[in-house]
């Protein structure tokens, strides 16, 4: 599907399982850092580098809405009035950002005392102007990487996301990408990279195939590191029939 088109229809269903990972992880990481008392930092920044406007053609909501709608939940913890919170939303498409924009409005999910940046800005410019925030340690960060394909998430980007402190990450990338380019020079090169560090990679109870062994090898820098590959398995018809986490 062209990447302009991604928003116009309705997500399948391998989208819809992708996002409800992301919308869970998110529900159980704001609390960590919000239900104490006496917060261990105080600030928290959530990003979502790759943002898109919010919701697809049925209006079922997108990464960003569902970190808002998470972030929602969590006004009245205790931590809440003592923690600084910034939302950061980017996408390169103006377009998107301004539908994305009247969303957060319409579903009066903009919260009063939340810094938001929602900015039209390319991966790389808002990933280099996100560097200090990220590297701060005073701050917790969440970041979402849901880009299509593989071009930004560099090994270099990588290495930098490992070394920020006290962030997690989930980072998309669909297995399929891999195999389909496998022919294309910039998956080549990084696919060699990939497996070069896949050697060293934290041993399994039995080998990950194609690209979830290469993010397994990217991921082997010392870091403790987790790893969630989901399946979805079609059905003849054409259907989905069943997602699973490999063991
Ligand atoms: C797979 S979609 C993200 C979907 C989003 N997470 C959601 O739930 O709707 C990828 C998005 O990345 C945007 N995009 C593509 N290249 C980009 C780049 N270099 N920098 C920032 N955004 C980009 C596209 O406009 C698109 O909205």
């Amino acid at each position: 599907m062209a990447l302009s088109n991604f928003h116009l229809k309705p997500f399948d269903e391998g989208t819809l399982t992708k996002l409800q990972i992301f919308e869970l992880y998110t529900r159980e990481w704001l609390p960590v850092f919000l239900s104490p008392d006496k917060p261990s930092r105080s600030e928290i920044h959530l990003f979502d580098f790759f943002s898109g406007p919010g919701t697809d053609a049925n209006g079922e909501l997108g990464s960003p809405l569902r970190i808002l709608k998470q972030l929602n939940e969590c006004c009245r913890l205790a931590g809440w009035n003592k923690t600084r919170v910034s939302v950061h939303f980017f996408d390169k498409s103006p377009a998107k950002i301004k539908q994305l924009q009247s969303n957060i409005e319409s579903r009066s999910l903009k919260l009063s005392g939340v810094a938001f940046e929602i900015r039209a800005l390319k991966f790389e410019d808002a990933f280099s102007e996100c560097k200090p925030a990220l590297a701060n340690s005073n701050g917790s960060k969440l970041v979402f990487i849901d880009q299509c394909g593989v071009d930004h998430v560099t090994p270099e980007v990588f290495r930098q996301l490992v070394s920020f402190p006290t962030c997690d990450f989930l980072f998309f990338l669909s297995s399929s990408t891999l195999h389909r380019f496998r022919d294309h020079p910039a998956i080549m090169l990084r696919g060699k990279h990939f497996f070069r560090l896949t050697i060293s990679a934290p041993a399994k109870s039995r080998p990950l195939s194609g690209s979830w062994s290469s993010c397994c090898g990217l991921a082997s820098c010392g870091m403790k590191l987790m790893f969630c590959a989901y399946a979805l398995n079609a059905a003849s018809n054409g259907t989905t029939q069943k997602w699973s986490f490999p063991n």
